[in-house]
């Protein structure tokens, strides 16, 4: 198959694409710059030259291929709803130029806010409902057009795809931590978060992609709720910092855009991805990866 993917340069990308050449794919890639470019062709990725915004390209590509794979997004934290309107476009355009074909269509969307308070799973639906919604609303989006004819797959990933090299969530929390001289968590850190080591993300992503039938949701979670206590504690300890607790009113000050997340209950299952999928995580723990070397070396 031609697979083409967005996001192929990307920390979860970068995870995927050895599975898909695996499987005898050929991989075409969105590139936005040169070295994006560069960086996929030392991959083994045929790049595309383009970006989130040129409809034009997502287009023709989505129409040249036999599967899409799409983990591009601009993660801008000062202007998320710039952000969501480019994610909705780009997803549109797609889902349009695959109509009728039957074809492959697998987006990056998060267990994030998916079900406040409770651990969400696969069969809850996203409340993203909507241009205005977070993300453009694109998963519901996405997964409506399995009615149209576009073999469309949520990949929701846990709000921490860690392991070395991570820029994401938990790199962040570390930054924060090194920068304020303390580790903290917000109120009492009974709060959890889901995790996953991005090499599982990645064999995740490359089979839902191949393997999913339409209009489903995955998880790729391997650690359903890891408490943000023990998220703060394991960075105090390696970076030999206190560890306090933050008010959920000083937490924005402390945490800035982070904190809205940091503050939250983010557990989620993923039984039905493991048995449905066959998709066993085998990777370190976020703990683990906390305790070694991921994050501070
Ligand atoms: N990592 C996590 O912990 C996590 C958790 C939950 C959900 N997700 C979602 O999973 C997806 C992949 O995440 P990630 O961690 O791999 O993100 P990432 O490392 O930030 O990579 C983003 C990718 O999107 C590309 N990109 C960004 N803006 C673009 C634009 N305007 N035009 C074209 N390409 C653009 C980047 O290209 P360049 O290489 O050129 O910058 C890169 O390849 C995203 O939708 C993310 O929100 C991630």
């Amino acid at each position: 198959m031609r697979v083409f993917v967005t996001g192929a340069s990307g920390w979860i990308g970068v995870a995927t694409v050895p599975h898909l050449l695996a499987a005898g794919h050929h991989v075409a890639g969105l590139a936005r710059s040169d070295r994006s470019a560069a960086a996929l062709r030392a991959a083994g990725v045929e790049p595309v030259a383009g970006g989130l915004a040129d409809l034009d390209v997502l287009d023709r590509e989505a129409r040249a291929s036999d599967a899409v794979l799409h983990l591009g997004f601009h993660h801008d934290f000062g202007d998320m709803a710039g952000a969501a309107r480019l994610e909705r476009q780009a997803v549109e355009t797609m889902l349009a130029a695959l109509e009728g074909t039957g074809r492959g269509f697998a987006l990056a969307a998060g267990v994030a806010g998916l079900t406040p308070g409770r651990l969400a799973t696969e069969e809850d639906r996203s409340p993203h409902e909507g241009p205005d919604a977070p993300r453009g609303g694109s998963e519901n989006l996405a997964l409506s057009w399995a009615g149209r004819g576009v073999r469309t797959v949520s990949l929701r990933f846990a709000p921490t795809v860690h392991g070395t090299g991570d820029h994401g969530f938990t790199a962040a929390l570390v930054g924060i931590a090194r920068e304020r001289g303390v580790s903290a968590h917000v109120g009492d850190g009974s709060h959890r978060w889901a995790a996953v080591h991005v090499s599982d993300a990645g064999r995740l992503a490359a089979r839902a992609l191949t393997a999913a039938p339409a209009g489903t949701a995955w998880h790729a979670v391997a650690e359903e709720g890891v408490a943000t206590r023990r998220i703060a504690e394991a960075i105090g300890q390696r970076l030999g910092l206190p560890v306090a607790s933050i008010s959920e009113e000083d937490a924005a000050e402390h945490f800035g855009w982070l904190a809205r997340f940091f503050g939250q209950d983010l557990a989620a299952s993923s039984t039905l991805t493991r048995e449905r999928l066959g998709w066993e995580p085998t990777g370190p723990t976020l703990l683990a990866d906390l305790a070694a070397d991921a994050y501070v070396s």
